[in-house]
């Protein structure tokens, strides 16, 4: 089925591979020399295009940019020893995206349409993806409204595109963060389990106020009551306390992280006890002052597994214990990046290979 979708495709005639420097790589700033485009219009999705990565022209009047019908995903492909390409549950990103496209009233995308488009683009920019430790190709696909209209109401023409670009861990250190206690990343009932622009855009101002203060990234904690926690900043958060790992239970204020899920799998298969539950700033701070709190990390599909080293409250900083080779969140990156470039055996069937 994966080869029966003729998607037209325009080969550059100026590959940038050759000035690519995996030395000095920003996350996000150098993109590979194509881009997979697909327009809906009619009610159907309409001759999708794999064309040179490049500016685009959209109506001043996109609805995109005045009301935030845009939504995306982010998502991963490894190179093995061999040479071979492989993406991380690529399904698992295309049943949230479709998620994320209900909840904004935007169409879904068929997975035919999705893997082709995926696979297609990543075979003609292998060459992009690298094969160095600790190193993939981040894959963006994005879908975004595109009628030039400002009355407010769900587009009728929209235009989805999946960009790709090499990189490096997203955080290069253990991260210091706080609670966020004042500002709200989503209210239960709002669109915070969905991957749209505006949760990311509303969260820049208390995210900033934070770095200004000296930390990387915020633990946010619910709207209504600010006691537990949601999630930090791009990643979903996860705590071992006493041996037990724990993590906020998913809500509709909740991203339904790809790697959550896989660090809970793994976890599972290890037999260490797992908690998917609400979970109260207090609770955490009272195990780092009894001596409980062994480890606290984010996970998402940029940030990888990052280590936490400081957690803020109210002006006091508390600092969780260095970690070692035996610590969970270590050892749950070093499993994950040995299925993914198949040094070790893929049990859950996670890896699609292009
Ligand atoms: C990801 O982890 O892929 C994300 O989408 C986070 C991001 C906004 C960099």
């Amino acid at each position: 089925m994966l080869d029966t979708l003729t998607i037209r495709t325009q080969r550059t005639s100026a590959s940038r591979l050759p000035e690519l420097d995996l030395d000095h790589l920003e996350f996000g700033k150098v993109f590979s020399d194509h881009m997979f485009v697909v327009d809906f219009r009619n009610g159907e999705w309409q001759e999708p295009q794999i064309v040179p990565y490049g500016d685009m022209s959209v109506s001043p009047a996109n609805s995109a940019l005045h009301y935030g019908q845009s939504i995306f995903e982010g998502m991963k492909a490894y190179k093995n020893e061999q040479g071979d390409i492989a993406l991380f549950r690529p399904t698992d990103n295309l049943h949230r995206l479709n998620a994320s496209a209900e909840r904004m009233c935007m169409p879904t995308l068929p997975e035919e349409l999705f893997m082709q488009g995926l696979t297609q683009l990543i075979r003609l920019d292998a060459g992009w993806v690298p094969n160095v430790a600790g190193m993939s190709l981040y894959i963006r696909p994005f879908m975004f409204a595109t009628d030039g209209m400002l009355g407010v109401r769900p587009s009728d023409t929209y235009r989805f595109m999946i960009i790709t670009c090499p990189v490096a861990a997203f955080y290069n250190k253990p991260l210091r963060v706080r609670f966020e206690e004042k500002y709200v990343r989503s209210a239960e009932g709002g669109a915070g389990f969905a991957k749209n622009a505006g949760n990311y855009g509303a969260a820049m101002y208390p995210t900033k106020l934070a770095q200004q203060e000296g930390y990387n990234q915020l633990i946010w904690t619910d709207a209504s009551e600010h006691r537990y926690v949601e999630e930090s900043g791009t990643m979903n958060a996860m705590f071992v306390i006493d041996g037990r790992l724990i993590t906020p239970a998913l809500s509709s204020s909740i991203l339904d992280g790809i790697t959550r899920r896989s660090v809970l799998q793994l976890a599972h298969d290890w037999d260490m006890p797992v908690e998917e539950r609400k979970v109260s700033a207090r609770e955490i701070l009272e195990a780092q002052a009894n001596g409980t709190l062994e480890e606290a990390f984010g996970v998402g599909t940029a940030a990888t597994i990052a280590p936490i080293s400081v957690i803020g409250q109210h002006g006091q900083d508390y600092t969780l214990p260095a970690t070692s080779e035996a610590s969970f969140s270590r050892r749950v990156a070093a499993e994950l990046d040995a299925i993914r470039t198949g040094a070790a055996p893929d049990v859950h069937g996670w890896m699609v290979q292009v």
